[in-house]
């Protein structure tokens, strides 16, 4: 191997550019070169791509975004758009390319290595977590600090107020964030969309915490759960006619300053993702389970489902008593 290239794609996350660096790093360690490629595939596809090196990536595993900037292409997810972007990395004289995103882009590598055998490896970069084969994926860590940091301010608000505050946080089809969120925030009840129960049952859940002296309450929902947070807190105004909030957190969950769990694994796994491309591997996501680096098949990193803590969901229960 002697040029890889590496990029970042879908939506960003925290400790994206402290992956970047140890791509960067560990390759030049190696005399391997790194060409980055801007925009991911929409960049990819239009030959935006330029040669950089151990000092490009300086001072920049403490900041949060991208310096290689994302996008969600559809031109990629058309084979005249991936033969463009093939026919780029050939021209570039690329040995492999270093994917460093979420399920969309790990689908848009997979098919890039089947068409065209270029050789594909995934690195698991999105606040979600929900990518099988990792216990976390680069970003998680520092969403759920963002998110609880919300929390515990919309806290106050709704003590002093005497008010429900229905708080939604990220998470398209899952509801890691919401969980930990939960516990954290000492949350009376979440939603995630790996239970989609009635949110009717929330009436009795608040009425009850009503009875036994609580003023106030914090509920959790994971934008992925049927109804979102306007739906729970509709039900919650409808039921009960106690005045209730709802508070959106959005992108701010994307941005800020990577927290050092999340810079620690991007390390690791960057370092990791190098290395597995000199050693041959190809259309494997390198993740880190139990403390172990280790390889899964791109496809199974979307196809088999990881489930929430199914303990911790309990425990979020036994705690709002
Ligand atoms: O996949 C990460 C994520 O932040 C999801 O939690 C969210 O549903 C989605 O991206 C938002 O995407 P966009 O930035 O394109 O609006």
């Amino acid at each position: 191997v002697r040029r890889v290239a590496v990029l970042t794609s879908g939506g960003d996350a925290p400790g994206m550019n402290a992956a970047i660096r140890a791509v960067v790093r560990t390759a030049t360690h190696h005399g391997i070169e790194v060409v980055g490629v801007r925009r991911g595939f929409s960049g990819l596809h239009r030959g935006d791509m330029r040669l950089i090196g151990a000092r490009d990536v300086a001072n920049i595993i403490q900041r949060g975004g991208t310096i290689l900037l994302t996008a969600r292409s559809h031109t990629w997810r058309t084979p005249e758009g991936r033969a463009r972007g093939a026919q780029y990395l050939r021209d570039w004289g690329v040995d492999g390319l270093i994917v460093i995103g979420g399920d969309g882009s790990f689908h848009g590598g997979h098919f890039l290595q089947q068409e065209h055998g270029i050789p594909v490896v995934g690195l698991p970069g999105t606040i979600d977590n929900d990518l099988y084969g990792t216990d976390h994926t680069i970003g998680y860590f520092t969403a759920v600090e963002t998110a609880l940091d919300a929390v515990d301010k919309l806290r106050d608000t709704g003590a002093s107020h005497e008010r429900i505050f229905v708080i939604e946080v990220m998470g398209r089809h899952a509801g890691h964030i919401a969980l930990d969120v939960a516990v954290a925030g000492g949350a009376e009840e979440v939603f995630i969309p790996e239970d989609p129960k009635p949110v009717d049952g929330i009436v009795e859940i608040v009425q009850e915490s009503v009875s036994k002296g609580k003023a106030s309450s914090i509920i959790i929902v994971a934008e992925g759960f049927p109804g979102g947070a306007l739906g729970v807190a509709q039900a919650i105004e409808a039921g009960t006619g106690l005045e209730t909030r709802v508070s959106i957190l959005g992108h701010i969950q994307r941005g800020g300053t990577p927290v050092s769990s999340d810079r620690v694994l991007a390390s690791r796994l960057g370092e990791a993702a190098v290395y597995a491309l000199m050693d041959g591997h190809s259309d494997v996501m390198v993740g880190r389970q139990n403390g172990e680096i280790g390889f899964t098949p791109l496809p199974e990193t979307w196809e088999k489902r990881k489930d929430v803590n199914r303990d911790l969901y309990r425990c979020a229960k036994t705690l709002s008593v």
